[in-house]
């Protein structure tokens, strides 16, 4: 596995291996790796020659009383574990290589795709996703891209970003790894205690009696929503920051559901502390 700190070096890498026509695919991360992300690494392997994982905690992402500093980090750990998911090469910049003194470019996404759900809430983090992930894209020239359907809005706006800029990559979504429980695998499931680690699977169990109150032909938005937040509600420790029902794509929420097009219930919990997310699409065959 090769592995590169700096722009001009993954570049030269990821070129070199162009011109032997292989396929390239970018796995972007923050690192403290997963099963969840294992299962992109796998993805990506199925889908091209030469795969590429990036480590980077991205600060302009970050709030600024967010978990930035906090966020977990374990180098030789995430580096183990590539190396077993036969990653190709992993790009691991430090944060000057990728804001070096000075730096004053982002790209903005406008619209209902970033100002709703976790862009309502977290307001600048769109932009710095689509600034890291406009970087990356720039540096590794991938031919696809893998993102995790946990970070549903984070992927309708790559999406959308990527068709806005023609960016040449196409953006494959993998579904959601969950422990035995049901919880969303999350580099922050590390910050739960015991006892929040015991009330976070009740999020997605709140997901699911919506998914079967749907299955059973509920087709109203907030009955559906109730659904899942009697659920939820049954933990003192959990505190819904949202939970909506949006079209897939464009995230515009939906007053009716047809039972046609697939829509997405999306939630943020605090935990304790901890904000999680988790979704779950009504109206698809696979209801992971
Ligand atoms: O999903 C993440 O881990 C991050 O948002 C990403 C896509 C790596 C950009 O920093």
């Amino acid at each position: 596995m090769i592995i590169c700190g700096s722009v001009r070096e993954i570049r030269e890498t990821s070129r070199a291996v162009r011109r032997e026509g292989r396929k390239i695919a970018l796995v972007p991360t923050m690192g403290y790796l997963h099963e969840g992300h294992v299962s992109l690494v796998r993805k990506a392997n199925n889908r091209a020659d030469f795969v590429v994982v990036s480590i980077f905690v991205n600060p302009t992402q970050f709030g600024p009383e967010e978990d930035f500093d906090r966020y977990p980090r374990d180098f030789e750990r995430d580096r183990v574990i590539c190396e077993e998911a036969r990653v190709d090469a992993l790009f691991c910049p430090q944060v000057e290589e990728i804001y070096p003194r000075g730096y004053s470019t982002f790209v903005e996404i406008e619209g209902r795709i970033v100002d709703t759900l976790c862009g309502a809430r977290r307001p600048g983090h769109f932009r710095g996703v689509a600034t890291v992930v406009s970087k990356l894209f720039l540096a590794v020239e991938p031919d696809i891209a893998v993102f995790g359907q946990k970070d549903a809005q984070q992927c309708a706006v790559i999406k959308k970003m990527t068709r806005d800029l023609d960016f040449p990559v196409e953006i494959v979504v993998s579904p959601i790894v969950r422990e035995k429980d049901g919880l969303a695998m999350s580099s922050r499931n590390k910050y739960l205690d015991p006892g929040e680690r015991q009330a976070a699977p009740l999020i997605k169990k709140g997901l699911d009696l919506a998914s079967k109150a749907f299955g059973g032909g509920e087709r109203s938005p907030a009955k559906l929503k109730q659904a899942a937040l009697a659920e939820i509600g049954r933990s003192a420790l959990l505190k819904p920051d949202y939970l909506e029902i949006v079209d897939c794509g464009t995230l515009e929420p939906l007053e009716t559901l047809s039972g046609k097009r697939p829509a997405l219930l999306a939630a943020a919990v605090f935990c304790g502390k901890t904000r999680l997310i988790d979704n779950i699409i009504l109206g698809a065959q696979n209801g992971n």
